[in-house]
């Protein structure tokens, strides 16, 4: 949520800003602004309402030269959506200037006790507050902007990656950090600032996560110094970061979500590349084989993860408990941190989050590390917060996802709970050779299937048309399908405004079913597993009361599409995995719906792609 950049060096910075914020945009779009300095040391400051385009549109007659700056593109939390509370944020005498991503928690204490040191506000946001905060202590101690900052931090409750310049000293940028993150790139006699690293790439892949409360001082021209917040020396390592420009580009498609539904066959040939050898018959995972103890000897797992990686979570669960017979509990991370967990040592917890900074999901993998637990992290995004906390993990490898409504993601991360559950199924003798071979070879074709599955795409842009104005929907599904129902109803809600609810299929006559009539469509997730013969019950169910059926069935499935008003065939595989590919027309199914509605699919309204706020 919210997303900052910064630069420092021998070039203009405003065109560096500029592009690094529409890079982060998908962290949060409701207000963009930029700081920079000038060479006659004027602190130059605009800012806009809406998205960063406005703000280009704002910036276009004005001065924005400058050859060290920092910007900001929001997700608001405090203050709604507008100019005076868009960052950066001022101090009183306009000299500081402050980005800031997180939440300051006691901000109004801090602005009480600003208040009564004279200090007045222009907006109603804690980052006013913080910057304030660092002017107060820098005048009144008659310190550094370091220390003064530093100083400032060690006040403050709750979250920040924040960038700090001041006019008077236009050769140092200030940094620091705790719960969201802050990317630092080292060019050469140049420095480049940024929630993620993709706003950095074009320029340099020589990057320094900063880590909890660490504070950077980065001068002009010269290395940068870390610090903890007790002021004391720390030595950052320097990650060499392989990403493609490539991959942060529309490549041709109109949307993101609409490339990265597409490029599904790549994003999973990439997942399980390394991993499954000997022919497709075997699975290797490194965070499996050095930790085989844990495994062999685990009480329980517990997963925690929220919104989409939650609804993979659940297919985890069965998988686990299925070929690994391992207990599993699912937790949503915001209830899980603030429950009673009762994790033992013995137990395991699988943190799973495509961004690796959800702040809900990082509070929860503390507080299994207070209880003595192992944890296991299934991220996307290299080097981030939840890769780096866990104990070990597997990255899902399916590329950077910029649409908001997570799409590959969600396709990686259960592909990697299958590899895992079968790997650890395997090790604890739970599942036999020949089994692992079965589950592996389906694995090692899905990028064929997906492949094929997208294929329904013209089909599905059609059935849109019949389905945009409808105000409802409810999706159906059982078993490992469940939790695909559960994904495509808030795929369409998130993107097309439409009420969906998702329930496992037998659930329906327990009050659901009440809704059902002929404006209220239902989408059936019914391919020909175990139990097939009970969710073809549930649809004559929906049938009889005049609801309108769309099944997502395998192919040659006679008997549903005998019943369905509509059909949608894809190919057959191993249950467990099936929802890799009984998803994929959901996420079309709500992509075109969506168009249709014209609804701007990669930036839905009120959300943002990292959620790094409680
Ligand atoms: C929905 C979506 C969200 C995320 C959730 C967790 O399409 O993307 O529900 O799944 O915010 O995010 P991560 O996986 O980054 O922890």
């Amino acid at each position: 949520m919210c997303g900052i950049v910064g630069y420092i060096g021998h070039r203009e910075s405003y065109p560096i800003l500029i592009n690094g914020l529409h890079r982060l945009e998908y962290r949060g779009y409701d207000s963009a602004g930029v700081a920079l300095i000038d060479s006659g040391s004027n602190l130059n400051i605009y800012k806009s309402k809406g998205k960063v385009n406005d703000l280009e549109s704002v910036c276009s007659s004005r001065n924005i030269s400058g050859s060290v700056g920092i910007a900001h593109t929001r997700w608001a939390t405090h203050g709604e959506p507008n100019d005076i509370n868009a960052h950066p944020h001022v101090g009183n005498a306009s000299n500081i200037a402050m980005v800031h991503n997180g939440t300051i928690e006691n901000y109004a204490v801090l602005k009480e006790f600003l208040i009564n040191n004279g200090y007045t506000f222009q907006s109603e946001t804690d980052t006013e507050v913080l910057v304030c905060l660092i002017e107060h202590i820098h005048t009144s101690n008659n310190c550094s902007l370091y220390e003064a900052t530093r100083q400032a931090l060690q006040r403050v409750v709750g979250a920040f990656a924040i960038a700090v310049i001041d006019r008077r000293n236009p050769d140092t940028v200030i940094c620091a950090r705790r719960s969201s993150p802050l990317a630092i790139g080292l060019g050469d006699d140049e420095f480049f600032m940024a929630s993620d690293a993709s706003p950095i790439i074009e320029y340099t892949n020589r990057i320094i996560y900063l880590d909890d409360d660490q504070i950077a001082i980065i001068r002009r021209g010269t290395a940068i110094e870390v610090f903890n917040l007790d002021n004391e020396a720390v030595s950052p390592s320097v990650q060499q970061i392989d990403l493609d420009i490539a991959q942060l580009e529309k490549g041709g498609y109109p949307h993101f979500m609409l490339k990265e539904i597409m490029e599904q066959p790549a994003t999973i040939r990439d997942c399980i590349r390394g991993r499954i050898y000997d022919n497709g018959t075997k699975i290797f995972l490194n965070g499996v084989n050095h930790f085989k103890e844990k495994f062999l000897n685990v009480n329980r797992i517990v997963i925690v993860a929220c919104g989409t990686s939650w609804h993979a979570s659940l297919i985890g669960k069965r998988m686990f408990q299925e070929l690994a017979h391992i207990p599993v509990t699912v937790e949503y991370a915001s209830e899980f941190r603030y429950g009673t967990s009762l994790l033992t040592p013995n137990d395991i917890v699988i943190a799973v989050s495509q961004s690796g900074e959800t702040a809900d999901t990082l509070a929860a993998i503390k507080m299994a590390h207070e209880s003595g637990a192992f944890v296991y992290g299934i991220c996307n995004v290299i080097g981030s917060s939840i890769s780096r906390e866990a104990d070990t993990g597997t990255y899902i490898h399916v590329g950077p996802e910029i649409g908001v409504a997570s799409t590959k993601a969600f396709t990686g991360q259960v592909t990697v709970l299958a590899m895992l559950a079968v790997a650890v199924g395997n090790l604890r003798g739970t599942i036999s050779d020949a089994e692992v071979s079965q589950i592996a070879t389906a694995i090692s074709n899905l990028p064929e299937l997906i492949g094929k599955t997208l294929n329904l795409n013209e089909k599905i842009e059609d059935l849109s048309k019949i389905y945009t104005y409808v105000h409802n929907f409810l999706y159906l599904g059982r078993g490992y399908n469940y939790p695909t129902a559960l994904e495509g109803a808030l795929k369409l809600k998130e993107i097309s405004y439409i009420h969906a609810e998702g329930y496992p299929a037998a659930e329906m006559k327990h009050g659901p079913i009440a809704l059902i009539d002929e404006m209220m469509p239902t989408v059936v997730i019914a391919p020909q597993d175990d139990l097939h013969d009970k969710i073809i019950s549930n649809i004559q169910q929906v049938k009889a009361r005049g609801g309108k059926v769309i099944a997502v069935i395998n192919e040659n499935d006679r008997e549903i599409s005998q019943i369905a008003d509509d059909i949608l065939e894809i190919p057959s595989v191993p249950d467990c995995i099936s929802p890799i590919i009984s998803s994929i027309p959901l996420q079309l199914l709500a992509y075109h719906i969506a168009i249709r509605k014209g609804c701007n699919v990669d930036m839905p309204r009120n959300l943002a792609k990292s959620v790094t706020v409680e």
